[in-house]
């Protein structure tokens, strides 16, 4: 039981590995309840993008940790999605490069860089109605979520739907495009600091055989069940 009025707002934590749909998903659940839509895989884009463009290795992690403290990120809601600036500019397309997606998770493993988005994350869901989406959201940054889903679907699977997604804009083959995923889903895994994990109290969902509007429904639902049972 809430005493502050918030009881109207939860938090949802959605976790999982790279193409799950967590975004899709998060997005649309969002929109349907009304809550705010925060995509923190964004937020390591971002810091990554920043740091190929200063020529800073991903590996070098004082200089990684020193430019971190430097960006000011902000998330805004988007038309498709989220538009997010980076010290004022607009970086949304810029982040979701292949350069930035073939180092995102060397950047991710920095202990300083996450530090400093976990806490801003934390910001952004103090006062509730958001749903979240990244590796360790219900594990670590919100283990106090009121609802937690870990989405999962097959490597083919993500590999699949990936596929499409960029069809014809980059010239990268299915097969390519499952070792990178399985290649990111082992660096999320087992990186030191809040490594990609279920946490014990998730909800697993495995979206193979799965449309985005089931998943969706599904998640809608646990959240409903989720604000009664706070009122
Ligand atoms: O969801 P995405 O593919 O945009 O995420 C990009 C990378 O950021 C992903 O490889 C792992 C990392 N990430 C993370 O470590 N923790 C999060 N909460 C979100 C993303």
């Amino acid at each position: 039981m809430h005493q502050d009025g918030d009881s109207d707002r939860i938090n949802i934590a959605i976790d999982g590995p790279a193409g799950a749909g967590k975004s899709t998903v998060a997005r649309k659940v969002a929109e349907q309840l009304g809550f705010i839509y925060i995509d923190t895989g964004a937020m390591y884009r971002a810091v990554t993008l920043s740091a190929l463009r200063k020529s800073i290795q991903p590996q070098d992690r004082d200089k990684l940790a020193a430019l971190a403290a430097t960006l000011e990120i902000e998330m805004l809601p988007g038309e498709n999605g989220q538009t997010v600036l980076v010290n004022g500019e607009d970086v949304t397309e810029h982040i979701r490069s292949r350069e930035v997606t073939l180092v995102v998770s060397l950047v991710a493993a920095n202990e300083t860089v996450r530090t400093i988005l976990g806490n801003m994350q934390r910001r952004l869901a103090e006062r509730k109605g958001v749903v979240m989406d990244g590796r360790d959201i219900g594990s670590h940054v919100l283990p106090n979520a009121e609802l937690k889903v870990f989405l999962t679907a097959s490597v083919q699977e993500r590999a699949n739907r990936r596929f499409k997604e960029i069809a014809g804009t980059q010239s990268v083959t299915l097969e390519q495009l499952a070792q990178e995923i399985a290649e990111r889903d082992r660096l999320d895994e087992q990186r030191e600091i809040a490594p990609l994990i279920c946490a014990s109290d998730a909800i697993v969902m495995d979206s193979t055989a799965m449309t985005i509007q089931e998943v969706v429904a599904a998640i809608v639902k646990l959240s409903r069940t989720k604000l009664a049972e706070a009122k």
